[in-house]
């Protein structure tokens, strides 16, 4: 195995990734615990992240002498190099020109680590993230790759096996930084292709019956990718000792809480209970035009609800979660960095503590898209696995304005048509994410005979990574007519349909 010792960076879930997908297992342990992780998971090679931190403070983060006493091959990327330079009995040095972004790395020197990928003598796109910089190399290093701001872009200790990068490989704006670490972990350090998503499915079930034990777990269900895949490996890991609780609170899409809990019942046999919120929910949000405040009031509902069903089932010791990776990037940037809210998400936040439960969270190392992969391995429909995103809010953040039963009712049967449309064109996959939005402003129009005054209905459509950014869908004018009609002859108490163009930022993917 690998071990990642993370001394903080935004991105070093991504160096995991990478290496996961070179299929060969590997852990991440923040730098106050790399001591013990080094000593319990005795791995053939180790990488050292980035970090915000600056090695010339005292007091900053340092890798421990143990991986360097084992003589186990190094990787040691930005503040990595940094630290390890400094350790090692070299200088870095505050002060210089900070560099961010793309930079060309010229190649002097043959290594293992770019074999095969990159050749002496030419340059190749990196990407650069740093403040200081090595300005004297510890000794027995050499410098076999520059740039013009990076004097030490990539420096290393062939004998020892010391492989040192100023740039970040692990992103993807390093283009073959991929291929880079798939030679530190295959060529340096040695280590064969024997990992899969089945093996982590593997793992992941035993770390779940080793956490819970003979306790009681419960899930929240919302029918996403998320939660139902969380379920289904927390499922096989304890079977019985979980139950899984759907709060339907009528904002969710045309027949959706009826196909999600049709599914796990009939194929899963999971143990499901169905609260019928509806009215508890709308009934709340009549009339509610803040988003904050709409916000604010699904997430104590629901929290309420789920915590009375949870009540009746006599409690749980667990609370199982679908928390992804960048959730949790998300949430401590949140918390504690100088990033702001600009919309607070909702999920059950609060519940644990409230409820004295403890969290299983056996998606929390994993992007959306190997959870996808984890997904198929656990045999659930592709419909669930490319099930666009859906927010917690529901529907009651697609209705600007006051939020009434009339107006989701409204929303909902335009949203089923056009997703049914984009469905029928073959487009559902291309897109990242589409929906309608019911605007609380009325226009004339006229059909038949006669006059009618009734609410504007925007359509939304966005390709995307990861949802930070986006860029709006560019359909075929035909296509966004021929569900605009459908939209306005089949739905009654809509009389006009508008496309929305605007990508994120500066708009968000939600109106609200
Ligand atoms: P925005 O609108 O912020 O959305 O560009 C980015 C992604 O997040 C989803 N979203 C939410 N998901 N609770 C959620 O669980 C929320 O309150 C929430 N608001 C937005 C949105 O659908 C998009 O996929």
């Amino acid at each position: 195995s690998v071990l990642i010792i993370d001394f903080g960076s935004q991105v070093t879930q991504l160096i995991a990734r990478r290496v996961r997908e070179t299929g060969v297992y590997c852990e991440i342990v923040p730098f106050q615990k790399a001591e013990e992780g080094f000593e319990r998971l005795q791995p053939k090679g180790v990488i050292f992240s980035g970090g915000p931190d600056s090695v010339t403070r005292e007091g900053s983060p340092r890798a421990p002498q143990a991986v360097f006493d084992s003589g186990v091959p190094i990787l040691a990327i930005c503040y990595g190099q940094q630290t390890l330079s400094v350790q090692l009995g070299g200088v870095v040095e505050g002060g210089h020109a900070a560099e961010f972004g793309r930079a060309d790395v010229e190649i002097l020197k043959a290594s293992p680590l770019f074999e095969g990928i990159w050749e002496v003598g030419k340059k190749y796109p990196v990407w650069m993230s740093h403040g200081d910089r090595v300005t004297v190399a510890p000794e027995g290093f050499e410098i076999i790759g520059v740039s013009p701001n990076a004097p030490f872009a990539i420096c290393v200790n062939e004998e020892k096996r010391y492989y040192t990068t100023m740039f970040h490989p692990e992103v993807v704006h390093t283009p073959d930084g991929g291929k880079l670490l798939a030679n530190f972990v295959h060529k340096i350090v040695g280590l064969k292709s024997d990992w899969s998503m089945a093996a982590y499915r593997a793992e992941m079930v035993q770390k779940i019956r080793d956490q819970v034990g003979d306790s009681k777990v419960i899930c929240a269900l919302s029918g996403g990718v998320d939660s139902s895949v969380a379920a289904l490996l927390i499922h096989e890991a304890v079977g019985d000792q979980l139950t899984c609780i759907l709060v339907d609170h009528g904002l969710m899409r045309k027949n959706e809480a009826n196909e999600v809990v049709a599914m796990f019942r009939e194929h899963y046999n999971l143990h499901l209970i169905h609260v019928d919120a509806v009215d508890r929910f709308v009934g709340e949000l009549e009339g509610v035009a803040d988003p904050e405040t709409k916000r604010k009031i699904i997430g104590r509902l629901f929290i309420e609800t789920f915590e009375e069903e949870a009540k009746k089932l006599g409690g749980a010791d667990f609370l199982g979660q679908g928390t992804l990776y960048p959730d949790v990037i998300e949430s401590v940037s949140f918390s504690g960095g100088p990033s702001v809210t600009i919309k607070s998400h909702h999920n059950v936040g609060g519940l644990p503590e409230r409820m004295n439960m403890k969290l299983v969270e056996p998606l929390r190392e994993l992007f959306k898209d190997e959870v996808r992969v984890l997904g198929k391995e656990l045999g659930l429909p592709d419909s669930f696995i490319g099930r666009h995103p859906f927010p917690g809010p529901g529907l009651a953040i697609r209705c600007p304005g006051g939020v009434t039963k009339e107006k989701l009712d409204i929303l909902r049967e335009a949203d089923a048509i056009y997703l049914d449309e984009i469905r029928k064109n073959g487009l559902y996959d291309v897109i990242w994410q589409a929906f309608a939005v019911l605007l609380p402003v009325q226009t004339v129009g006229v059909m038949g005979d006669g006059r009618t005054y009734e609410f504007v209905c925007a359509l939304r459509a966005v390709t995307s990574v990861d949802g930070m950014t986006a860029d709006f869908y560019q359909f075929d004018m035909n296509f966004l007519g021929k569900a605009a009609t459908r939209i306005i002859n089949e739905v009654r108490g809509i009389n006009r349909v508008v496309y929305d163009v605007t990508s994120k930022p500066p708009g968000t993917i939600e109106w609200e």
